[in-house]
């Protein structure tokens, strides 16, 4: 007998590992006999009952797929609280039980609206960004920073051969986690994040004192957030003397086919998801805390600033030189 029923949708930013994250929670409900109710396109969706019954089937060859099958939407209107409330009704008249939410912190937050209403929910923190308070980690971060990575790696041959210097602009427009990993990752000579202003007079010095001891190239990594990485390249080739491109990443760090730890984390969290919905447990998102995985409340999730440490901006910096 299927004695409960689990909506679930992808809200916000897509990001890698949010498929195999709607496979493991609609396998796992499956085992305990729940009926999972995918909803399309997150809250847009929702609040045009554009609905798809879930088996196990439906979740099949997903697994190393990047992006969401559901699709997924920004919703200016649901910041509105009568439209929530008309969300929370909807899903009582669909029957839907618990609503799982896969999503970064502005899709909490529209969950965690609806748990004022009385809607159960449980969120799967999913962001390329990494920037959810509460978790040390979100799903789809380690592929984008791979894929950063292999896109820097590539710059850094030309710009090596040429004797050049690129500023490769990483997404992040709130939040340097990509910029400051790809960094440490690619060796770039400077990082440039939003959470931290800068000097462009510093990164001129630490360029031309580099070169002095004998560097032939040099990344700049900056996050999205940060400004414009063709205005920051045309100072800093004025500055320096030093040809300097500029290259936007953009959303190729958003797609692509999620990585190994993408897809174990997706599978651990999607699977908690419904061991907390067998315990009655409600209202929580499911975060990564030193390598472990377990369940946070949504409302000091989404009270909880999550802060860039300087310890790997630091790390970053010197040794790059
Ligand atoms: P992400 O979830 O990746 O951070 P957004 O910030 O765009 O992406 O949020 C996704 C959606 O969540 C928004 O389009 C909106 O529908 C909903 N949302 C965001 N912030 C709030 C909020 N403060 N209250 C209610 N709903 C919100
Ligand atoms: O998914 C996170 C993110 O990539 C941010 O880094 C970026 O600011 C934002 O999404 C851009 O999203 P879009 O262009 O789809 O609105």
């Amino acid at each position: 007998m299927q004695n409960k029923t689990i909506g679930i949708l992808t809200s916000g930013g897509d990001a890698p590992g949010m498929n195999p994250a709607i496979r493991s929670v609609v396998r796992t409900a499956t085992e305990n006999n729940y009926k999972v109710i995918g909803i399309k396109e997150g809250y847009s969706g929702l609040l045009k009952r554009d609905f798809i019954e879930l088996d196990n089937r439906s979740v099949g060859n997903i697994i190393q797929q990047g992006g969401t099958f559901l699709h997924t939407s920004r919703c200016p209107e649901f910041l509105n609280v009568d439209v929530q409330k008309k969300a929370a009704d909807i899903l009582k008249e669909a029957q839907i039980d618990v609503l799982i939410v896969l999503g970064g912190d502005g899709s909490f937050r529209g969950a965690n609206e609806l748990a004022k209403f009385g809607t159960k929910v449980i969120g799967i923190p999913c962001t390329i960004d990494n920037d959810i308070g509460s978790t040390d980690y979100t799903i789809g971060f380690d592929t984008a920073v791979n894929t950063a990575v292999e896109m820097v790696d590539r710059i850094r041959d030309t710009s090596r051969s040429h004797s050049r210097c690129c500023v490769v602009e990483v997404m992040g427009r709130n939040a340097g986690y990509i910029a400051v990993e790809s960094a440490i990752s690619c060796g770039a000579t400077a990082v440039l994040v939003p959470e931290f202003p800068y000097d462009i007079d510093s990164v001129v010095n630490t360029i031309l004192e580099s070169e002095k001891k004998g560097k032939k190239s040099f990344i700049v990594i900056v996050a999205e957030g940060v400004g414009s990485a063709s205005e920051i390249a045309k100072m800093l080739g004025d500055k320096t003397g030093i040809t300097t491109n500029a290259v936007v990443l953009g959303y190729v760090q958003r797609g692509g086919t999620p990585s190994n730890m993408d897809r174990v984390i997706a599978a651990k969290m999607g699977y908690m998801a419904i061991e907390l919905i067998n315990k009655n447990i409600f209202n929580q998102v499911i975060v990564r805390q030193k390598g472990e995985i377990l369940p946070v409340d949504i409302q000091t999730a989404v009270d909880t600033k999550k802060k860039l440490d300087s310890f790997s901006l630091d790390i970053a910096n010197t040794i790059s030189k």
